[in-house]
């Protein structure tokens, strides 16, 4: 028989329903939440590893409910709120382990789509400190998107979820600039949000100029609430184009570019700003705030990387798996992997996280972020930010 004794003083205990919610203020994680004396927490954890040797406390508490889990992170997803024709938000609880977010971050989701894991990045587009400590993403799918097309369509309440982070740099400082502007594209308007939500919430809304694009007013992503809240609050100024209406000569009026900007918000230089869309209008603004001598004002969020193309490709050999395949110049190995079948790590897919870092065997590769090649036997090359230069092995 085995047993454990331990002696300790507990100043408060509280007991929920859910597993992450507040004491005294604090965000809480688990089912049931004490505030301890030092320590305390290791002598339970190691007491309880004691009496359930040879299997650990967490393997029984993964296999009741994964939220449990403190080896891993999981979430539940509670709710899927369609938000526009190709976009939903997902509510999820999330498990043991997770920790506050600052508003603009963003959060790794392991999904399983039929029977394969895959990890994909999304941003937070709940404020921090909700009270019921749920959080959310809020994603579109993309024509031929895996995962995003999953999540939009097809998961339903109660699926769980891997988590990671959060993490990022996409953030407001703790005192806001006094005048901001927001420019957002598409799904780039779901880490604003956040801030946005944050900032009413506090009650520390500065004057806040939110430009955002999306093809008609039904594909504006949170529409009815940043109508409401602008016609609401009279520091916040929304200014919504439209690319697919059309102007008055008949004509569609096209994508949203900073040459707009003076019209649409006249004392833009004067603002900081945070902007989240895609690479076109991203790289356009990081352009236009270099020319204006205002590269320090500017943030900016991607959601893929920007590539250089005009490589040259060649056949890729996945040595351990046997697999091979052509692949272009422009293609990273991580996609060109994926569709021959290997199975391959990879998290951002963007050249942030390294989790798609694999050993080059024989062969050259392409930075696509920076179009210089380079590859040495043996090194350790990101496949999500990396195109073949000629044929090459990989160790996979
Ligand atoms: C920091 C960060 C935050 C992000 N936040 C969000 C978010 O809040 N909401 C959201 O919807 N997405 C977000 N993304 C993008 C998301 O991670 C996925 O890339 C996206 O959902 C596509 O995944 P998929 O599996 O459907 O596409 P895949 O099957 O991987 O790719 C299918 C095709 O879509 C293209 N593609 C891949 N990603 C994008 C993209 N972002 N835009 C357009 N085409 C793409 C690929 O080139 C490919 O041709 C974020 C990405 C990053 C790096
Ligand atoms: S998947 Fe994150 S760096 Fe490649």
């Amino acid at each position: 028989m085995r047993t454990a004794e331990w002696d300790v003083t507990v100043k408060k205990v509280v007991l929920s329903t859910d597993p992450v919610f507040r004491i005294d203020g604090k965000l809480a994680v688990g089912y049931a939440a004490r505030r301890f004396g030092p320590g305390i927490r290791k002598v339970v954890s190691n007491a309880a590893e004691s009496l359930t040797t040879p299997l650990l406390p967490d393997n029984y508490l993964e296999l009741v409910n994964p939220l449990w889990s403190r080896r891993q992170m999981w979430g539940r997803i509670e709710t899927v709120q369609p938000e526009t024709v190709d976009a939903a938000t997902l509510v999820i609880r999330p498990g043991l382990g997770w920790t506050e977010h600052q508003a603009g971050q963003h959060v790794r989701l392991g999904v399983d789509v039929d029977g394969v894991r895959y990890w994909r990045t999304y941003s937070l587009s709940s404020p921090p400190e909700r009270q019921d400590g749920r959080i959310s993403v809020t994603v579109k799918a993309t024509p031929d998107g895996l995962v995003s097309r999953y999540l939009v369509h097809r998961v339903t309440a109660g699926t769980v979820v891997r988590l990671e982070g959060p993490r990022g740099e996409f953030v407001l400082p703790p005192a806001p600039p006094p005048r901001l502007l927001f420019l957002t594209a598409g799904s780039g308007i779901t880490p604003v949000m956040s801030m946005l939500r944050g900032l009413v919430r506090r009650g520390q809304l500065p004057d806040l100029v939110l430009v955002h694009s999306a093809p008609t007013p039904r594909d504006v992503i949170f529409g009815a609430e940043l109508r409401g809240l602008a016609a609401r609050l009279p520091k916040l100024r929304l200014h919504e184009h439209h690319t697919r209406t059309r102007t008055d000569d008949g004509r569609y009026t096209g994508r949203l570019t900073v040459a707009a900007l003076p019209v649409i918000c006249p004392d833009w230089t004067e603002r900081w700003a945070w902007a989240c869309g895609p690479t076109g209008l991203l790289d356009d603004a990081e352009a236009s705030w270099q020319r204006a001598g205002l590269a320090d004002r500017l943030r900016v969020e991607r959601f893929q990387p920007a590539v250089r193309r005009g490589g040259v490709g060649g056949r890729v050999r996945f040595v351990r798996s046997g697999r091979e395949a052509n692949a272009d110049g422009d293609t990273p190995l991580l996609v060109v992997g994926e569709n021959a079948g290997v199975l391959m790590p990879s998290g951002c897919r963007m050249g942030i996280c390294r989790s798609c870092v694999v050993r080059l065997t024989a062969g050259r590769v392409r930075d696509l972020r920076t179009g210089l090649e380079h590859g040495d036997e043996g090194e350790l090359v990101q496949t999500c930010v990396s195109a073949a230069a000629g044929d090459v092995e990989i160790d996979l």
